[in-house]
């Protein structure tokens, strides 16, 4: 079994971008990126603590906009506006989930999606899907990199992911199928689950239950990416793979911690410094 370091991936990255902001700066550009906190989740708080220490890394400037939990639609709209016309803020982001009383889908549709650094908003999701060139979401990028990484080839293999988040399921399939996988999608309605993980040649897990993946489910030699970040009952972050079962019959395993969360931020990063330079969105196709 190979363990994929993802920490060691997303320092190498960080990294080439602290040596490219540094010479953007040296032309005038200062890469920064604003972020949008409403309410005070502690799991986001923490998120976003990790995300502005990137920022620092890499040299990348980071706006801080904290609304009560009680905030308005309106109110929330009016400051991603301000975001939109500020010509010196490169990338939004706005730190899900929101309180229940807004509509995530009616405020990333406000976002510029040339500084949508989340890649979520629906031009950059039409983009992806038909294979045109735009922002991609964070997670899913970082898996492809990481499979890449490992000189991992989908191309024809039978990729399974469990889960159908706007945010890893949804994305990371649109990625595999560009690469010419062969991919199915599982999620809580999936009747024998554990009867199509075993066909699998990449399993890709983003749900949020702990263990839902055990060893019986899986075939020898599978790829497993766990994108899960739970806690056990000793309060210690795990993924949605039972690792310690898994770990010995799969090729290939992401740890939790360590594997794709890095990732995510080094993918957003990224995202920014390509927003700060201007990489015009001209929705090329790139892919079949
Ligand atoms: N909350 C959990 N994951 C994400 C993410 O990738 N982006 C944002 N903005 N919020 C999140």
């Amino acid at each position: 079994m190979i363990l994929i370091d993802g920490n060691e991936l997303a320092d190498e990255i960080k990294e080439k971008l602290r040596i490219e902001v540094s010479e953007l700066k040296q032309n005038g550009i200062h890469p920064k990126l604003t972020v949008i906190l409403v309410g005070d989740d502690f799991a986001s708080k923490k998120y976003v603590n990790n995300k502005k220490m990137a920022c620092e890394y890499v040299g990348i400037e980071q706006g801080m906009i904290e609304l009560g939990v009680n905030a308005t639609e309106e109110e929330l709209i009016m400051v991603i506006r301000k975001l939109n016309s500020d010509e010196s803020v490169h990338g939004i982001l706005i730190q899900l989930p929101l309180p229940k009383h807004i509509d995530v889908y009616k405020i990333i549709n406000i976002i510029n999606p040339n500084k949508d650094v989340d890649g979520f908003h629906p031009e950059n999701v039409g983009k992806l899907s038909i294979g045109c060139e735009g922002v991609i979401p964070c997670t899913p990028n970082g898996i492809m990199k990481l499979l890449e990484k490992y000189d991992i080839d989908v191309r024809g293999k039978n990729c399974v992911v469990i889960g159908k988040s706007d945010i890893v399921g949804k994305p990371i399939s649109m990625l595999l199928l560009r690469e010419s996988a062969t991919v199915t999608v599982c999620h809580i309605e999936t009747r024998d689950i554990s009867n199509i993980t075993k066909q699998a040649d990449v399993l890709i897990v983003a749900t949020g239950n702990p263990g839902l993946i055990t060893a019986d489910m899986i075939k020898p030699g599978v790829v497993i990416i766990d994108v899960g970040i739970n806690r056990n009952e000793y309060d210690e972050v795990c993924g949605d793979v039972d690792f310690e079962g898994c770990k010995n019959k799969a090729s290939y395993i992401t740890p939790v911690p360590g594997g794709v969360g890095p990732m995510t931020i080094a993918m957003l990063m990224e995202n920014c410094v390509k927003a700060a330079r201007g990489l015009e969105n001209k929705g090329e196709k790139k892919y079949v």
